[in-house]
């Protein structure tokens, strides 16, 4: 039997403790698995002295996981602090630097540091495993990394982020409000106290610019991503979408266009009868689109202690399998300087179906109007419906239109127009409508 890995965990929250658990309860088949012990020698957190449920009598304790990192007791530096910056990213760093591989969960640090890091991790031919960092238990960057090798993706999407689908999904299945659907989600654990991070698409603007970078082999750009989140989705957006054969999901789209990569960030409509709209609650999916094999669809849990311990623990089997002079695959799917820069496409460009509601003075020829400026910006309506608004019934009325394909810059300019016009007496709502299989 060969000498037994040693890992190093900076991190004993959900993940952390998960992580912990799992490397004990499934010590024997771990170790058949990948030909010798995995082993716990070395943990970090902040409360020494907190009850984690674990047994840690076996590892040293270190205050300052930069130490952790550094020091000579490990093989494998496993960060599940969470954070762009401060202890994750200098123990990560740490870790990199004095030639040791890392296995992360962290899809913030990578957003923002990734190419740094993975320049580092090039440079002293060690790992940077993050498989746990996009759609957690979903064994996605592998499959997009390695498996799908020699293929070109044209697009990925998905639902990346289990808060907001929980959300979306209660609000259709029950007819509740946004702000009670969230209340529970805070609630049951599902959200954080501050849930902006997570509502307002930020979350899942991290994952996606990781899987933007595999798919189109171009360096990490997630500051380039059009960003809107889901808190102005109302149970009159739930309810026209299902009329019309459509289900309101939260996706992160990266796409390549003739004019650059798109990635957004948006509630967008796909039809009730797509694979994807049939994702709920706090469940996540990928979508994966490619010349050879076609089209992809992973499922499964983004998040949570076991599901994304599953991911960590994979990450670190894969280390525990390699071997001395064992060639390390590029982090991301490719050496850093064979990366292309990120070229963004102009969202105005953007080109789909769109779905825009109205609330409207009930007078005549309004409806007439708004058909006007639709066909002024060129843009085709599948469908244009009007019907008495549920909150005043009596002076405005609800105008909703379906577009066919046109592009962002034609619904915008159609839009300001009618507004211009005075006939509206609320904000317009508009969203993309996706095409999804
Ligand atoms: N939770 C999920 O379902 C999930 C899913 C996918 C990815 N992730 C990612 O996994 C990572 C960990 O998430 P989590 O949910 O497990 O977080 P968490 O429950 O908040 O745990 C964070 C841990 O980091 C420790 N910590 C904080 N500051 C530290 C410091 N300065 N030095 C040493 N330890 C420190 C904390 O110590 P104390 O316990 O002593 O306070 C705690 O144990 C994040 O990057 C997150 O984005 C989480």
């Amino acid at each position: 039997m060969s000498e037994a890995l040693r890992v190093g965990i900076a991190g004993l929250g959900t993940v952390g403790a998960s992580v912990v658990k799992v490397l004990a309860d499934k010590a024997a088949e771990l170790t058949r698995q990948c030909g010798r012990p995995v082993v716990v020698a070395a943990v970090s957190a902040r409360d020494k002295g907190r009850d984690r449920g674990v047994d840690l009598s076996g590892a040293t304790w270190f205050d300052d996981p930069v130490e952790l990192a550094k020091g000579d007791g490990i093989d494998v530096f496993v960060e599940l602090i969470g954070g762009n910056e401060g202890p994750a990213r200098a123990s990560v760093e740490a870790a990199l630097q004095v030639g040791r591989h890392v296995v992360t969960a962290n899809k913030a640090l990578l957003a923002r540091h990734g190419l740094e890091l993975a320049s580092i991790a090039e440079k002293n031919g060690v790992l940077l495993n993050y498989e746990a960092a996009v759609a957690g238990g979903i064994p996605v960057i592998k499959t997009m990394r390695e498996a799908l090798a020699g293929n070109t993706v044209t697009r990925v999407f998905g639902i990346l982020n289990g808060t907001c689908n929980y959300i979306l999904t209660r609000m259709e299945a029950e007819g509740l409000s946004f702000e009670a659907c969230l209340a529970d989600a805070q609630r049951l654990g599902y959200a954080e106290a501050d849930p902006t991070f997570d509502i307002e698409g930020y979350d899942t603007a991290h994952k996606l610019s990781i899987l933007t970078s595999l798919a189109f082999g171009s360096r990490i750009a997630s500051d380039d991503i059009y960003l809107e989140g889901i808190s102005n989705i109302t149970q009159a957006d739930i309810r026209a979408a299902s009329e019309l054969g459509y289900r309101i999901k939260l996706l992160g789209v990266a796409q390549r266009t003739d004019e650059g990569i798109e990635q957004r960030v948006h509630p967008t409509m796909v039809p009730t009868a797509s694979v994807i709209a049939q994702v709920n609650s706090v469940t996540n999916a990928v979508a994966i689109e490619t010349d050879i094999v076609g089209d992809l669809l992973l499922s499964g849990p983004g998040a949570g202690g076991n599901a994304t311990a599953s991911a960590v623990i994979g990450d670190i089997a894969d280390i525990a399998k390699s071997r001395p002079g064992f060639q390390h695959g590029p982090v991301f799917g490719r050496p850093v300087s064979e990366l292309s820069p990120y070229v963004r496409a102009p969202m105005r460009s953007h080109e789909g179906g769109y779905f825009i509601r109205l609330t409207v003075h009930d007078r005549v020829g309004v409806f007439a109007a708004v058909a006007g400026r639709m066909a002024e910006n060129g843009i085709s309506l599948e469908s244009i419906v009007q019907h008495a608004n549920g909150a005043d019934p009596v002076t405005q009325k609800t105008v909703i239109l379906v577009s066919h394909e046109t592009t962002e810059a034609a619904v915008r300019k159609a839009v300001d127009g009618i507004t211009e016009d005075g006939h509206l007496t609320t904000k317009p709502q508009v969203i993309r409508i996706e095409r999804a299989a």
